[in-house]
């Protein structure tokens, strides 16, 4: 009897282990999960037939039945053992895949109720309601703060009363490569594909916002930073940069490391950022801001064995689909995708509990001379600007088919989403770090003049369908570099060089957003405390702002020129420096030269 009680009471302790690492919280690595899954599902049909329900019985029986035994702490020890046996065989056989209401219940009564069979235990054995089971209460109902229903962290909307999707759902985006290799090889080395585990200053970001707000606030940037794990209950971003590691994938070209996990694991592992399914399942978006789409991965119409990843079947998958793509296409092409507010749902940011906003390219956009719908001409969508190839520094309509062996349109949406951020994909590519930088480039026109003792510069947003620069521009550095010469040629005035250290120093003229606490103090990296905003010098969409610079003690001095640059880098060098200590490999962000004027005098 000793020892049956003792294996009892181990198995029991053993499952509650296998099962507990499984939570999100461990973040176990899947190599191990999907091992410790079977041992725990596998072991705990073994132990409960052939130990704990004949072990159950006898005891029962024993005390209850023969020695009239009333033990409180027995009878709820049976009854909480009873629904983990029952949940347990409910997720077995049914599962919880996410549609049903009981399989959602099955999986919370499993969980917490093994933390409270174990505690009920502890009790039983010991029969004064230990420190352990208080202990182990707590544990389970006292976590990091929670944020209540009207602060939403996120606003995504999944289709038909489904509370979450699996990681199956998430079609790898390296399927479409089979016959959307262009476009494929386009994104591959995007922002878009490249904003979550992989990008070393998000990281840094998210991880910070999380000390300072609480391990749940990460949900608010994963709403438009990663969709995907949002959607399928993750609570973190999962990165391969943990322990300093900076991994090959940041300056790996065309998205290897996805095409790699789709031959090995099929689509059972999730892949980061806005990925072809993100937004060609977007079947509605208002333009709220803050993730406010609506995602619907499920309903739509597959062909004979479109979801199948290896072998025969997925070829012949692929042929079903090109031998009548009607279907194909209806599905993962909607008529908002042709719309700006289409991209509103997250290039619209704001703080969850204050609506304060952060970042608002689409309310800029729509304020801006290219939001002109009764003159096509001049109207000019986000996608019209981004998702347009640039040739010779203009934009150009690409001429080819979007599909292998499609038919040929004068305007194939091109996919590289070159936006301002040359940098992190021009680590991959050399393609996309010229199509950004031309993009960045039609931007702003200047000119210099010199009157009444100042240098007059004007710079005017010509191109940019949004302030210039838009976005996160509390970290953008866009300013002038000013040079003034004399008759021998030796500089008698300068503005805007770097100092030493590579910052910029007080005295440049920076269009930028700088945000401030409570008492007017810059919140540098910690954009989530903004409260009041100290300087807003960004130029709006059409508009030309002139900046003045005092040469008055000049006076005597023969001039011969001044030469003006607008500058450009993506981070400070201070921001830089700071992800560089979590990421060592990681090289300084080059200054951009976007335009320059020389007037001779
Ligand atoms: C087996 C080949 C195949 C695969 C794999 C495939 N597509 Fe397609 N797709 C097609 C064909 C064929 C068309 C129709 C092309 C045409 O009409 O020019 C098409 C059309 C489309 C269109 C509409 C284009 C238009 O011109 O309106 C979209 C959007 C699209 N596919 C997205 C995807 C996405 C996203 C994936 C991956 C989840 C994917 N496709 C995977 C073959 C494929
Ligand atoms: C940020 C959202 C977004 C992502 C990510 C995205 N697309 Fe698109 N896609 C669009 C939009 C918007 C259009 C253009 C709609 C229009 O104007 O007709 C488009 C157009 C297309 C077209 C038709 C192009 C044409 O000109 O006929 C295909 C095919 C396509 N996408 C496939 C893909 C594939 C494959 C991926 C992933 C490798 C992908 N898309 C990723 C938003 C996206
Ligand atoms: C008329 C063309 C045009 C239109 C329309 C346009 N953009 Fe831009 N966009 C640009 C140019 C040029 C830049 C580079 C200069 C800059 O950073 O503002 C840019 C930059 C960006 C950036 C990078 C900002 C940064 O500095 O980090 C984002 C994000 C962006 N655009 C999103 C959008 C969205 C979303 C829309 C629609 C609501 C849109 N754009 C409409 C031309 C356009
Ligand atoms: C699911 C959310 C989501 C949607 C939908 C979305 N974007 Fe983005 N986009 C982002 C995020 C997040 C980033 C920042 C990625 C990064 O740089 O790490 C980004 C980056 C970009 C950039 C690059 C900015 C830079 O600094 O270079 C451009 C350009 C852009 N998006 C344009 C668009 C356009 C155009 C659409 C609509 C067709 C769109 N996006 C739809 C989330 C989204
Ligand atoms: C409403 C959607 C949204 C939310 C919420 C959001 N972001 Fe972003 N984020 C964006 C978009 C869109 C961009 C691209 C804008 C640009 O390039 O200027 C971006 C850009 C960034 C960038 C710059 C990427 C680069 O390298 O170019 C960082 C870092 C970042 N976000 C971190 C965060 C963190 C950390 C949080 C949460 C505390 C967060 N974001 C919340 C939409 C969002």
């Amino acid at each position: 009897m000793k020892n049956s009680t003792l294996y009892m009471k181990l198995s029991i302790f053993l499952m509650f282990i296998s099962g507990i690492f499984q939570m999100s919280y461990f973040d176990i690595s899947w190599e191990y999960f999907r091992m410790i899954q079977a041992i725990h599902i596998l072991s705990s049909i073994f132990v409960s037939v052939l130990i704990l329900i004949p072990y159950v019985n006898k005891h029962t029986y024993k005390y209850m039945v023969i020695r009239k035994v009333n033990s409180t702490s027995g009878v709820f020890l049976g009854s909480i053992l009873f629904l983990i046996i029952i949940s347990g065989t409910y997720l077995f056989l049914v599962g919880n895949r996410g549609g049903d209401e009981i399989g959602i219940a099955a999986f919370n009564i499993h969980l917490y109720g093994s933390f409270i069979l174990l505690a009920s235990l502890f009790w039983h054995i010991k029969e004064k309601a230990p420190n352990v089971a208080v202990a182990l209460f707590i544990l389970v109902f006292i976590q990091t703060p929670s944020y209540s229903e009207e602060i939403k962290l996120h606003n995504i909307q999944i289709k038909e009363g489904f509370k979450r999707y699996h990681n199956q759902d998430w079609t790898n985006s390296a399927r479409c490569k089979s016959c959307h290799e262009d476009i494929f090889n386009q994104w591959a080395d995007s922002n878009h594909r490249h904003m979550a585990g992989t990008n070393p200053y998000y990281m840094v970001l998210e991880n910070l916002a999380a000390e300072d707000m609480g391990q749940e606030f990460r949900l608010w940037c994963m709403g438009c930073h990663n969709p995907s794990a949002v959607t399928t209950d993750k609570t973190r971003t999962a990165h391969a940069m943990d322990g300093n590691n900076m991994p090959a994938i940041v300056f790996e070209s065309g998205s290897k490391d996805l095409i790699d996990e789709l031959k090995v694991h099929g689509n059972s592992r999730l892949e980061e950022g806005v990925s072809c399914i993100a937004c060609h399942r977007i079947i509605d978006a208002k333009s709220k801001g803050n993730s406010s789409y609506t995602l619907d991965l499920t309903s739509r119409e597959k062909y004979v064995f479109e979801d199948n990843t290896h072998g025969v079947k997925a070829w012949l998958g692929e042929k079903f689909i090109n031998s009548n793509p009607k279907v194909h296409k209806d599905s993962y092409m909607k008529d908002i995708y042709k719309d700006s507010s289409y991209c509103a749902s997250c290039h619209d940011e704001f703080l969850p509990d204050s609506k304060r906003a952060v970042v608002s390219t689409f309310k800029e956009w729509e304020k801006s001379p290219f939001n002109n719908p009764k003159d096509k001409s001049k109207h000019k969508t986000c996608i019209d600007c981004h998702m347009t190839k640039l040739q010779d520094g203009k934009l150009t309509p690409l001429k080819g088919t979007s599909t292998d062996g499609g038919a040929i349109k004068k305007d194939v949406k091109v996919h590289y989403f070159s936006g301002s951020n040359h940098f992190l994909s021009g680590l991959k590519s050399k393609e996309h770090e010229d199509q950004t930088i031309q993009l960045l480039k039609t931007a702003a026109e200047l000119d210099v003049d010199i009157r009444d003792n100042k240098i007059l510069v004007g710079v005017k947003n010509v191109g940019a369908g949004h302030h210039l620069p838009t976005g996160v521009s509390d970290f953008r550095e866009l300013w002038l570099e000013v040079t003034l010469y004399d008759k021998g040629s030796n500089i008698v005035f300068r503005s805007g060089k770097l100092k030493e250290d590579g910052n910029l120093g007080p005295d440049a003229k920076v269009f930028m957003k700088v945000f401030g606490d409570k008492d007017l103090k810059p919140v540098g990296l910690f954009f989530w405390r903004y409260e009041k905003m100290i300087s807003d010098t960004r130029i709006p969409s059409g508009e030309r702002r002139v900046e003045s610079f005092d040469i008055s003690d000049l006076k005597d001095v023969k001039l011969s020129k001044v030469v003006v640059k607008l500058n450009f880098r993506i981070y400070p060098q201070w921001v830089t420096d700071i992800v560089k200590n979590a990421y060592p490999q990681l090289t300084n962000p080059p200054v951009i030269e976007l335009e320059k004027v020389t007037k001779e005098l």
